[in-house]
């Protein structure tokens, strides 16, 4: 394990819940692998590159099969940087908080960045080819409420459902989700779910 890249997504630092499963879950992790590399890309602050017409031009470009050339080409300098740090990485850590059933909007636009066409996945006669092969993920999340298997308002649960398909589709399918919820139903509860997803993300860093 050489290096992994780790995708914040909640503006709150400290105050986070979701941040204090991801601290958990890398303190065990960089015991288990010294000499691995965190990148860490706090999505919330950064200064992604626009989705603007040049840089949506040169996606139409690379989905009809030709290379990028003039504007777009340019444009996409910063496109493909983004894609590099992300390809660069063996593994990934996202930390992500539920927002309205889903995720950020910040992780949102990082995602419309990077997943492109010739770089992260590709059509093929047979369909679909993802090609961020051979890498593993950890998300860890959490909301306010309470969607776990089996309760009311599972089928709320966009987040989940949407990180698997997405990343799924460009190759990632080893994805285990540490979650803590709910953490705006009463603070005890929250305290003690939260401790409970520390366990489960300092097990899940020994077993990664
Ligand atoms: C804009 C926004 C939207 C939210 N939407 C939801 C939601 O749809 N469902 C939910 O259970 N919690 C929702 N929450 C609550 C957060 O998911 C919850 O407080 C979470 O633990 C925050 O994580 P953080 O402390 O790491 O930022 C929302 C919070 C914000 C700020």
């Amino acid at each position: 394990m050489k290096k992994l890249l780790h995708i914040i997504a909640t503006p709150r630092g400290n105050d986070s819940s979701t941040l204090k499963v991801s601290k958990a879950f890398l303190a065990e992790f960089s015991k288990k692998y010294p000499g691995c590399i965190i990148d860490e890309l706090n999505v919330a602050t950064a200064k992604l590159p626009e989705l603007a017409i040049e840089e949506v031009s040169g996606k139409y470009m690379l989905l009809s099969g030709k290379e990028l050339s003039g504007k777009p080409k340019e444009a996409w300098k910063k496109i493909e940087a983004e894609i590099a740090r992300f390809l660069a990485a063996d593994a990934y850590l996202v930390s992500v908080p539920m927002w309205n059933f889903n995720i950020p909007y910040t992780l949102k636009h990082y995602l419309d960045v990077i997943i492109q066409p010739k770089y992260l996945f590709r059509y093929t006669a047979s369909g679909v080819e993802g090609l961020a092969k051979n890498k593993k993920m950890v998300v860890a999340a959490s909301r306010g409420g309470d969607y776990s298997p089996g309760s009311p308002a599972q089928a709320s649960d966009l987040q989940e459902p949407y990180l698997r398909t997405l990343f799924g589709f460009v190759g990632i399918t080893d994805i285990s989700f540490l979650i803590a919820q709910p953490m705006n139903m009463g603070l005890e509860l929250a305290e003690k779910k939260l401790r409970e997803t520390i366990l489960k993300a300092k097990q899940a860093a020994r077993d990664f």
